[in-house]
Formats: structure tokens, C-alpha cells, sequence
């Protein structure tokens, strides 16, 4: 294979979002261009690499002409053409991570059957094909309130999942094929990301805790590190290991994981890419993860994913009741906050909760760093006067 670090060589990546943004901008502490696929220059990373090609990543020859002229191809998010990924990877190509695992990951429910042929522990499911089978195995007791259904394909940050506890709230059933899970008495959400190379080098990140914002259903803050004992951090860093080599997969692999009352973990599901759980690492850890990224998919050394300060991210989303123009209310006041590193998407427009940035708070301390991480939430207002 070519050295990245010749002058030809070519790493695409499918998706230009914030992820590919900060994906390039790691890249280019190595000088090393990204060529990247999406719908529209404007996207966050076309502002930071000149080799953008406009297209869709959903479409067969979009993907397969794109990824015809590079060396490697990599994905800054799963929902892309696989069947593009298989031609161009039984050519010859070199594609991380694997187009077989990413079928697998697109589909909730494949994920669910991986899970357990693997020995993977994650709540017991059943898999249905529409919202009358879901409705038909209720009355005939196949399933039972309360129980957690999500779409098979169509979710992202928690659309495409209904939380159903009782006949009351059955006006929330998705259509289409879904899978019905058991509602986890859930003490916290965890987050395990870990990264591994074709040579099978493979290191996890120290495991973090994640907090809901409960009317988005989306991660509001995320602690590093999280509150758990030495034993149970060995667990999750072990179990988001266990998952990645069963993958063989090249690349970040972002576990989300849940640790119920009882003190038992559980696989939730997974994201084959570098992931909002892990963007504290810019600021607070040796190797980011999105350099981490790209050693893993070009098969270098993993960097060290020790952590060089407790750390707490904040998404910055969108003000409720503002739709257009973005303006950023309290910019300065946010940037005045000691230990704050603010990372904007450049996102033009903004709606309620909507991922228009991210701040990540450092501090010796993790109680300081939340207090502030609240300020920060509480100072910048994402708004439009549209
Ligand atoms: N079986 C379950 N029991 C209890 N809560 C659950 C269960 N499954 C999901 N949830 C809750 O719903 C949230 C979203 O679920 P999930 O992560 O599967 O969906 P998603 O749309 O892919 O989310 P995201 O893109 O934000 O990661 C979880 O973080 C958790 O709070
Ligand atoms: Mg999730």
C-alpha cells in the first residue's frame, strides 16, 4: 500500500458533517487531505478541506465513482450505499470499517441477533415485521408492558425509538419492522469507544457517562470519567473490546452501553465511527479520537487514549423556538469560562435541538468541570432573529 504521507494519496470519507469537519481537522496536523462525500459544499466540512466532492452517499454510483479514485475509503457515518462498498471492496479496495459489519450496524435488529449469537450481553428482544404484529403478539401475550420498540433502520439520536409502558401510550407505536426490547432499569448510561488496526492493535477510551436531555432525548452532557468502580470500568473497557474484535471491524467503534440496578452491563447499541460520546477526547485525552481514527484505518499505531484531565462535554443545541440563521447569544461571557474549549459546526441554520456545536470543560476537578459545563449550556443561546 501507498504511505498516507505520499503526496498522491488519497483517504475518502463518506458523509461531511461536524464528524468529517473534525475528522480533517485532525488530519491536517499531518498534512494529510481528506477527500470527502456529501450533499452540499456548505456541509460543516467544507469549509475545512478543498477535495469535497458533492453527491449523495446513499447512492449506488455516487459512492462507487467517488470511491473508484481513492486508496482508502472510511465513513463519517453508517447510513451510507454497502452495496457500492462490497463492489468496490471485491475490487480490491481497502474500505474500513468492512462493509459486512456496517450492514450489520445499520440495522438494529441484525445488531440484536449478533449480539446474541456472539455472547454479547444486551436486553432480550423480539423482532417484529409492522405495528400490527406488534400489536397482535401484545394481545397475545408475547409481549408484555413496559416494553422499549425501535424502528430497525430509520432511528438516529432517539428518533425511532417509542418507549411503550402502557395501553394508554400505544398511540406512539412505530410502523414498519421494529424491534421490541425489555424496558432496562437503567442507573447509567455508559459509553465505551475503542479503536482498533488491520493489524489488530486495539485500545479503548476510558469509559464515560452519559446525561439525557429528557425532552430531546438526546445526549445533553457527557462526564469523563465516569462514576464507576476500577472493576466495573475494567468490565466496560473489556466488554467494548469484546464487541469490536467481534466485528473485526478497523476504525472507532463507539459502544453504548447500560448499566442496570443490578449492576450488570449490557450492550445498547453501537456506532462504527468516531461519535459524540467521544469529542472530549480533542481536548482532554493524548490522542483525539478522530486522530485515533485515522491511525486505525490506515493501519498505524494506535495513539494512547490515556486521559490528561477529567473532563465534561456539553452539546450546544439549538434554542427552543428558533428556526433560521444561526446567532451565537453569550459568545463571549461562554469563551470566558476557564478551561472551556468551544467547538462550532457552522451549521447556517438552527432549529430546536438541533447539534450546533459542542463545548468541552476541563478541570482537576470533574465536580468544577460540570458546574461550569452548565454555565456554558446556560451563557452561549443558539438563536435566530428570523
Ligand atoms: N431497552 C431499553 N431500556 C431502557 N431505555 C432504553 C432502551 N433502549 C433505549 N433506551 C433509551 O433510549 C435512548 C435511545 O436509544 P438508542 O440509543 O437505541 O437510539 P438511537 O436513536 O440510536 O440513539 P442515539 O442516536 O442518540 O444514540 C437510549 O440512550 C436510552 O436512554
Ligand atoms: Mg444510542
Amino acid at each position: 500500500m501507498k504511505s498516507p504521507l505520499d503526496p498522491d494519496f488519497k483517504l475518502g470519507v463518506l458523509g461531511g458533517g461536524q464528524l468529517g469537519k473534525m475528522m480533517a481537522l485532525a488530519a491536517g496536523n499531518w498534512h494529510l487531505p481528506l477527500y470527502m462525500l456529501d450533499a452540499s459544499r456548505d456541509f460543516p466540512a467544507g469549509r475545512v478541506t478543498p477535495f469535497f466532492t458533492e453527491g449523495n452517499f446513499q447512492d449506488f454510483d455516487d459512492v462507487y465513482r467517488f470511491g473508484s479514485q481513492m486508496d482508502v475509503i472510511t465513513i463519517e457515518i453508517e447510513h451510507v450505499n454497502t452495496e457500492a462498498l462490497h463492489q468496490l471492496e471485491r475490487e480490491g479496495k481497502t474500505i474500513h470499517p468492512a462493509p459486512a459489519a456496517l450492514d450489520i450496524i445499520k440495522d438494529k435488529g441484525a445488531q440484536k441477533l449478533f449480539y446474541q449469537e456472539k455472547n454479547i450481553p444486551t436486553a432480550p428482544f423480539q423482532l417484529f415485521e409492522s405495528e400490527t404484529a406488534v400489536q397482535a403478539a401484545l394481545q397475545s401475550g408475547k409481549i408484555q408492558y413496559p416494553f422499549v420498540q425501535k424502528s430497525r433502520t430509520a432511528g438516529y439520536d432517539g428518533r425511532g425509538v417509542s418507549v411503550i409502558r402502557d395501553e394508554q401510550s400505544l398511540g406512539k407505536l412505530l410502523a414498519g419492522p421494529c424491534v421490541v426490547e425489555e424496558l432496562v432499569d437503567i442507573d447509567k448510561e455508559l459509553a465505551v469507544i475503542v479503536a482498533r488496526n488491520a493489524g489488530g492493535q486495539v485500545k479503548a477510551y476510558p469509559t464515560v457517562e452519559m446525561a439525557f436531555n429528557p425532552q430531546a432525548n438526546l445526549v445533553e452532557f457527557l462526564f469523563c470519567p465516569a462514576a464507576i468502580s476500577p472493576e466495573l470500568e475494567q468490565q466496560a473497557e473489556a466488554l467494548a473490546i469484546k464487541v469490536i474484535e467481534a466485528y473485526d471491524l478497523c476504525g472507532m467503534l463507539a459502544v453504548e452501553l447500560f448499566l442496570d440496578k443490578k449492576g450488570e452491563l449490557q450492550v445498547n447499541e453501537v456506532a462504527p465511527r468516531t461519535h459524540n460520546s467521544g469529542h472530549h477526547t480533542i481536548d482532554s485525552c493524548y490522542t483525539s479520537q478522530f486522530e485515533q481514527h485515522l491511525r486505525a484505518v490506515l493501519n498505524l499505531p494506535l495513539g494512547s487514549t490515556k486521559m490528561k484531565s477529567p473532563s465534561v462535554m456539553v452539546n450546544l443545541l439549538g434554542a427552543e423556538g428558533y428556526e433560521g440563521p444561526a446567532i451565537y447569544d453569550g459568545l463571549a461571557e461562554c469563551l470566558a469560562i476557564e478551561g472551556l474549549h468551544l467547538h462550532l459546526y457552522g451549521k447556517s441554520l438552527t432549529k430546536p435541538f438541533r447539534k450546533m456545536g459542542h463545548a468541552t470543560v476541563v478541570d482537576e476537578s470533574l465536580e468544577r468541570a460540570k458546574i461550569k459545563a452548565r454555565q456554558a449550556m446556560n451563557t452561549l443561546r443558539i438563536i435566530s432573529d428570523k
